[in-house]
Order: C-alpha cells, then sequence, then structure tokens
C-alpha cells in the first residue's frame, strides 16, 4: 500500500509538472519556411501525414479511452484531458498544416469510431477487477505508442536538419519531439505501479490480451500497416526493426515476460514490425 501511494504521489507531481512547463505549442512560434519542398515531401511528406493523423486520432482515442475505463482513476482522467489530448492535438494541427503547405492534401483522421471489441471491454470494466486489466492494456499501448513517437520524431529531426530545413527542424519536430518522453513516463510510472497490484489471473489475462491484440499506433487495417511499414523505410528503421521493436517494448517485456528469461522482444511486437514492412514492400511491388 506504502508503493501505492508513492506511485500516486509521484504521478501527480508528473501531471502537475507537465501542465505547468509544457503548455500546447503556441501555433504562433512556428515558421512553416521550406526551402526545399518538393524534396522534403519526397523524403518525408507520407511521414508527416502519418504522424499528423496518429495525433490528431487522439480525438478518438480519448472516445475509446471513456468507454474502456468508464470509471478511471482520477490523475488519468487529469493526464489525458489535460496534457495529454491538448499537447497532441496541437502536434496534430501544426503537422497537418506542415504537410498542406509542401502541397500534400490534409490528413483523414478517424475522429469518432469506436469499436465494438472496445464496448464489450468497456462493458466488462465495470468489474473493477476486470477495470483494472483494461487500464493496464492501456498503460502498455501508451508506453509503446510514446515510445515509438520519442523515437521517430528523434529520426525525423535529423533527418529533416540534414535536409537543411532548419526552421521546420527547430520549430515544428523539436517542440513537438520535447514533449514525448513525459507522456510515456507518465505511462511508465502508471504501468509500473499498477502490475504490482494485479493478480495472478489478471496478469494471465493482460499477457493474452495483450498478444492477441497488440498492434503499432495507428495501423488498424492492411493499408495502414503498410503506410507504418512506409514510415519504418523512410526513417531507415525497417533496416533494424528488431532493435526499435526492443527498445520500444523493453519495460512491457521486462514486466509481462520477466519469467521468460531471454525473450529479447515480445514475439507479438517482433511479428507486427514484420508484417508491416512486408506489406509495404508487397505494395511497392505491386
Ligand atoms: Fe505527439
Ligand atoms: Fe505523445
Amino acid at each position: 500500500m506504502a508503493q501505492a501511494s508513492q506511485t500516486a504521489a509521484r504521478l501527480a507531481d508528473h501531471v502537475d509538472r507537465l501542465g505547468l512547463e509544457h503548455p500546447p505549442i503556441d501555433l504562433a512560434s512556428v515558421d512553416y519556411s521550406v526551402r526545399r519542398p518538393r524534396e522534403l515531401d519526397r523524403r518525408y511528406g507520407h511521414v508527416l501525414d502519418y504522424m499528423a493523423r496518429v495525433e490528431l486520432e487522439v480525438d478518438r482515442n480519448v472516445l475509446e479511452l471513456t468507454t474502456l475505463l468508464p470509471d478511471p482513476p482520477e490523475i488519468d482522467r487529469r493526464f489525458y484531458a489535460e496534457v495529454w489530448q491538448p499537447q497532441e492535438t496541437r502536434h496534430g494541427l501544426i503537422l497537418d498544416e506542415l504537410q498542406m503547405h509542401l502541397g500534400r492534401p490534409a490528413a483523414e483522421a478517424d475522429l469518432t469510431s469506436v469499436g465494438m471489441k472496445l464496448k464489450i471491454l468497456g462493458a466488462l470494466a465495470h468489474l473493477p477487477a476486470f477495470q483494472d486489466v483494461c487500464r493496464m492494456l492501456y498503460y502498455l499501448t501508451g508506453m509503446a505508442t510514446e515510445r515509438s513517437a520519442v523515437l521517430a520524431y528523434n529520426l525525423l529531426h535529423a533527418g529533416v536538419v540534414e535536409l537543411g530545413e532548419d526552421a521546420i527542424a527547430q520549430t515544428v519536430i523539436a517542440p513537438i519531439k520535447r514533449q514525448e518522453p513525459g507522456h510515456y513516463a507518465f505511462y511508465q510510472l502508471s504501468a509500473r505501479g499498477l502490475w504490482t497490484e494485479l493478480g495472478t489471473w489478471q496478469r494471465w489475462m493482460v499477457r493474452r490480451m495483450r498478444t492477441f491484440s497488440f498492434g503499432p499506433v495507428g495501423a488498424n487495417n492492411d493499408r495502414q500497416k503498410a503506410d507504418f511499414g512506409d514510415l519504418l523505410f523512410s526513417l531507415g528503421i525497417d533496416r533494424d526493426a528488431d532493435d526499435f521493436a526492443a527498445q520500444m517494448s523493453r519495460v512491457e517485456r521486462e514486466l509481462l515476460w520477466a519469467h521468460r528469461r531471454g525473450l529479447p522482444v515480445p514475439p507479438y511486437v517482433t511479428k507486427a514490425f514484420r508484417e508491416a514492412v512486408e506489406l509495404a514492400e508487397a505494395r511497392r511491388a505491386a
């Protein structure tokens, strides 16, 4: 119990600090000047589109979340409503504006559909013990997503600097990438705390559900999976997909799969990355 209240205090501090130190990016601070728009579009246009869509779809993620967790702890609600959603929405608007500056169409974000599976889970989550299973899945998804975002924005930033697009690197990508580690830290702290409180059957259920529901962020059908594969390709991650997958799932492996020594990456993560790369290759060949 002492550990639970310690985690709660750390989470409250963390959310306070994020709110104070990271207000949503001021739109007036963004400089969209691009020296070579066609080159930037060719190299990273579809990466910007993918990231803009995922960032904008946080509006749907919040709907999913309120379906999945009918009675969330107050700190979770504060985090997603006061910190996470306002920051991410702004990331999405800025990236989308940038891609339109490059002459691309706006991202096609799905802001409203909540799937049947989630509705069923949400109905079950009225049982507190099951809601904890759902919360754990939510934290694991959050960790994987935010860690991917940190790694991807680092690579995108380096690529944009290499192209000599300093205004975009400094006023678009750098401010966005600075806000992602705080999101990751929130989910990591939450996941570590909750895992210690789960019973054996809850842990078993989390492992099972994670194994058949894991997917890369924003990749909900074959076209989006191929888009994700293209993103991996453009950021140079496809050559090192296993390493990226390992970094993305390090804490998840440590918590869920500690009893399977020598397992470098949960197999469902590796499988999802390989599938995305293969779908992108097949689409390019077609
Ligand atoms: Fe973001
Ligand atoms: Fe984020």
